[in-house]
């Protein structure tokens, strides 16, 4: 099985979107350890789609709690109401940002992140995960972002069920 990720970076965002999506779903076809998967998906996208940070929260008991990332360290607890993580939470939706600097109550792990987007996974009708993906340049995450990264979360919904922890 080859490791690697492959992404032709001449081609547009949901060019580069339709070749990633297949390739990490067959990443993952061989493994069943959820943190082993999640740290691949954050570097395939890191890497594939060049993203200045990625990463995942765990809906935890009582906070939301820093998974797998790729990009500087980061704030490691979330409370369930804070942030755009905890709104994308409590909405169950998926929040677009533009400018972080007008979101009332954003919270900035980097002072270089200027726009985000954050999509929340599913399993069993419950918010069990949340993607996050920041950008350092304004206005960066659009319908396209949403559409494909929601479909990954469809399949990180599936390696959720089938996982261990
Ligand atoms: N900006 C997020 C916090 C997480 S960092 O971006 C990695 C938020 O407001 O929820």
């Amino acid at each position: 099985m080859s490791t690697s990720i492959f992404i032709d970076q001449t081609v547009t965002k949901s060019e580069k979107y339709v070749q990633l999506l297949p390739q990490i779903k067959a990443l993952m076809g061989h493994e069943n350890d959820l943190i082993a998967n999640l740290a691949n998906i954050a570097a395939a996208l890191k890497h594939g789609m060049n993203f200045f940070w990625v990463g995942f929260y765990h809906v935890k008991q009582h906070d939301l709690v820093l998974g797998p990332f790729q990009g500087d360290v980061a704030c490691t607890r979330i409370a369930f109401n804070a942030g755009v993580c905890g709104v994308a939470y409590t909405q169950r939706k998926s929040i677009i940002v533009p400018n972080v600097d007008e979101f009332e109550g954003h919270i900035a792990c980097s002072t270089d992140s200027k726009s985000e987007i954050v999509i929340p996974v599913f399993s069993g009708g419950r918010v069990v995960l949340l993607l996050d993906v920041d950008s350092d340049q304004w206005n960066d995450f659009d319908q396209t972002d949403e559409k494909y990264l929601q479909e990954l979360a469809q399949m990180i919904s599936v390696i959720y069920v089938n996982s261990q922890i």
